[in-house]
C-alpha cells in the first residue's frame, strides 16, 4: 500500500488521452476467445482486471499474444472451452466473474471453477446463477451466492428474462449463454445499461435485435473474430472532466472518449449542474434502429465554471453507476442540495462505495449523508481537505486525488495499491495538466 499526496492545483491546462475501456476489453477478449477465428484488439487496457480477462481465456484454451497496444487472441469456437486443471482466478473483475460463467455452463460435460480476491468472494453472483439454473445450468456458487463460483456445462434452453436489477453484467452472461440455447432468448432491462455486449455480438455476426426494454437473440452457429479498436474509457476520462470542472482556470482537452450513449449519464448530469463540457455525444436510437455494431468516439473539451445541485433518480443511475461517487464530490461544490436515489447497486462494488463516498468525503469536510440507496450532499463549500481511504477501490483513490486537487488543503490517499486497475494512469494525466 501506498500513500500518496494530491495537492491543490492551480489550474489544469492541456490534453490528455483517456485510458481503453475496460468494459469492451474484457468483451473484446471474451468474444476473441470465443469465436473459431483470430481477433486483433487494438488498444487493449493493460490493467489487473482485463490482465485477469487473458489470463482466463487463456486458461480455456484460447492463445492470446500481447505486442504493445495490441493483443491478438486466437479463439476456440463457441463449444470449445477446454476444462482448466485449476480453478479460474478472476482476480478483482467482476465482470468476468459476471460475464465468464454464461459461455461456461454451455461447455457440454466439462467443469470450471471461478474464484478471485477477498473483493469478489463478497460481491454476489446469485443475479447470474439463478437466470443460468432457469436455462439448466449446473451452477453453484457458495453459499448459494458469493464466489467461489462452479459451474459444468451442459446444454442450456432460451428463456425470457426480466432483470430484477439493471446490470449490463447479468443482461450479457443471459445473452452469451442464450447463444448456445435452444431457441431464443431475451432479457428484458427495467432501464438501459451499458450495451457494448449487444452491440459487439451484431459486429460478430449474430442477430441481435432491441425491441423497447427486450433485446433478443437465437442460438448462433458462431461468432466471427472481430478487429477491434478499443475506444478510451469515459468511466476513467470522468475523473479528469470532473477535476477540470472543479478546479478553478481549467482548460483541459480529453481525447478519443468513448461516447456511447449508455456511458453519457455523467456527462448529461454534468451538463444539468451547468459543467461546460463540449463533445459529439451519441444521441439516443429511436425505437425500431437497429442494434449498432461500432462505438462511437468523441474529444471532451471541458471548462472549469460554478455548478448548480442536481438530482440523479433511478432511471438515470446504470448510464453513469461508475462516475456517481464524482456526482457527490461535484455536489460538494455545487450551490444547493444534491441527491442520488436509487442506488443500492453501488453497495455491492468493489466496495460498499456509498458508505465509502459518505465516510470518505466527510472526513474531507463534506456536508453529506448516506441514504440507504443515495446519498444527500449539501454544497456551497470548497472542500477543506485531509486523508481518504481508498479501501482498496480504484475509484475510491482516484475521487480522492480529484477532490485534493479542488480542496484548500490537499488530500492524502491510503489503502490503495499503486499498480491497482486505472490508478497509476491517471496519476501521470494529471501531472501532465498540472
Ligand atoms: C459493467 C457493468 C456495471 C459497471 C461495471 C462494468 C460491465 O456493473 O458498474 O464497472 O462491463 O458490464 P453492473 O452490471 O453490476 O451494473
Amino acid at each position: 500500500m501506498s500513500d500518496v499526496f494530491f495537492a491543490p492545483a492551480g489550474s489544469l491546462r492541456g490534453e490528455v488521452t483517456a485510458p481503453a475501456d475496460k468494459s469492451i476489453s474484457h468483451r473484446a477478449a471474451l468474444f476473441g476467445a470465443m469465436s473459431s477465428g483470430t481477433a486483433r484488439i487494438c488498444n487493449y487496457l493493460h490493467a489487473q482486471d482485463t490482465t485477469s480477462t487473458l489470463d482466463a481465456v487463456r486458461a480455456v484454451g484460447a492463445d492470446v499474444s500481447v505486442r504493445g497496444d495490441e493483443v491478438v487472441v486466437r479463439g476456440v469456437g463457441l463449444g470449445g472451452a477446454r476444462q482448466p486443471d485449476a480453478p479460474i482466478d478472476v482476480g478483482n473483475a467482476g465482470t468476468l466473474m459476471r460475464l465468464l460463467p454464461g459461455w461456461l455452463a454451455t461447455q457440454d460435460g466439462r467443469t470450471f471453477a471461478l474464484d478471485g480476491d477477498a473483493s469478489i468472494r463478497r460481491r454476489p453472483v446469485d443475479r447470474i446463477a439463478e437466470p443460468l439454473a432457469r436455462m439448466g445450468a449446473v451452477i453453484e456458487p457458495t453459499d448459494g451466492r458469493f464466489p467461489p463460483l462452479h459451474v459444468r456445462g451442459t446444454r442450456l434452453r432460451g428463456i425470457s428474462y426480466v432483470l430484477p436489477v439493471a446490470s449490463a453484467q447479468v443482461k450479457s452472461c443471459v445473452l452469451i449463454a442464450g447463444l448456445s440455447a435452444d431457441g431464443e432468448t431475451t432479457v428484458t432491462e427495467p432501464a438501459p445499461s451499458r450495451d457494448h455486449t449487444e452491440r459487439m455480438l451484431a459486429g460478430a455476426g449474430v442477430a441481435v435485435r432491441r425491441a423497447g426494454a427486450d433485446i433478443s437473440l437465437a442460438r448462433a452457429t458462431g461468432l466471427d473474430a472481430q478487429d477491434i479498436t478499443v475506444p478510451g474509457d469515459l468511466s476513467s476520462a470522468a475523473f479528469v472532466v470532473a477535476a477540470a470542472v472543479l478546479v478553478g482556470g481549467s482548460r483541459v482537452l480529453v481525447r478519443d472518449v468513448g461516447v456511447n450513449w449508455t456511458r453519457v449519464g455523467f456527462l448529461r448530469i454534468l451538463e444539468r449542474m451547468g459543467a461546460r463540457v463540449a463533445g459529439d455525444v451519441e444521441a439516443v436510437p429511436s425505437a425500431g434502429d437497429p442494434v449498432a455494431s461500432t462505438e462511437p468516439i468523441s474529444d471532451l473539451e471541458v471548462t472549469s465554471g460554478p455548478l448548480q445541485a442536481t438530482a440523479v433518480e433511478a432511471a438515470e443511475v446504470p448510464l453513469a453507476i461508475d462516475e456517481l461517487p464524482l456526482v457527490a464530490l461535484l455536489g460538494c461544490h455545487a450551490d444547493g442540495e444534491t441527491v442520488v436515489r436509487g442506488a443500492r447497486e453501488l453497495r455491492v462494488k468493489e466496495t460498499d462505495r456509498i458508505a465509502g463516498v459518505v465516510d470518505g468525503l466527510r472526513g474531507l469536510g463534506a456536508r453529506i449523508e448516506a441514504t440507504d440507496d443515495g446519498f444527500v450532499v449539501v454544497g456551497g463549500t470548497q472542500l477543506r481537505g485531509g486523508t481518504i481511504d481508498a479501501r482498496g477501490d480504484h475509484r475510491m483513490a482516484m475521487l480522492g486525488a480529484v477532490a485534493g486537487l479542488a480542496s484548500r488543503e490537499g488530500v492524502r490517499v491510503v489503502g490503495m495499491q499503486a499498480a491497482a486497475v486505472s490508478y497509476p494512469g491517471f496519476m501521470r494525466d494529471l501531472g501532465r495538466l498540472r
